[in-house]
């Protein structure tokens, strides 16, 4: 099963969302993501055993976060995934807090992580065929006020979320 930490955007965050990535499509050549998969990944475990859902649900319990706001105010593409999507110039200082939390305590949990730098993004097309300069945008925000278990359903191209945990 592949697991991932995410946060989803509210309502109004994800509708703006949806209609970027129909725009971001076009002009990349690439696919929107379905606007129910719009999401922001915190970590990434990738594929695990079953038995990893409970050691992933336990190493991220008691960690206390306040909301914060996330504004997504660029655009880019990145060449070697062929994605294109929206992220920040300058995270908040609650994104980047709480990923690094979650990354030590999964680590710590024996989880392994991508050791790349961390760089906030939320795809919203793929397989794109034209690269998407970085660019800034009119910011969409919202008040991130939990982050979620996610599992992704490969043969059904959908994401459902595990548990939620509250911020604050
Ligand atoms: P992406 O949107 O840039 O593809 C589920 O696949 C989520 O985990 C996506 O947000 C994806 O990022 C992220 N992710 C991070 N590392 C990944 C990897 N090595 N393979 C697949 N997805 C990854």
């Amino acid at each position: 099963m592949r697991l991932f930490f995410a946060l989803w955007p509210d309502e109004p965050a994800a509708a703006k969302l949806a209609e970027l990535s129909r725009e971001l499509a076009t002009l990349s050549g690439g696919r929107p993501v379905a606007a129910a998969k719009i999401h922001l990944t915190l970590a990434f475990l990738g594929d695990v055993e079953d038995s990893a859902l409970e050691p992933a649900r336990r190493a991220v319990e008691g960690s206390r976060h306040p909301p914060f706001e996330v504004a997504l105010d660029q655009v880019g593409s990145f060449k070697g995934a062929r994605v294109a999507w929206a992220g920040c110039a300058e995270p908040s200082r609650g994104l980047v807090d709480l990923q690094s939390e979650l990354d030590s305590r999964l680590r710590r949990a024996g989880f392994a992580l991508d050791e790349r730098p961390y760089t906030p993004h939320v795809t919203l097309a793929r397989k794109v065929t034209r690269a998407i300069g970085r660019t800034p945008t009119e910011p969409i925000r919202w008040q991130a006020r939990s982050f979620a278990l996610v599992r992704s359903e490969l043969g059904r191209g959908s994401y459902a979320t595990l548990e939620e945990w509250a911020l604050g």
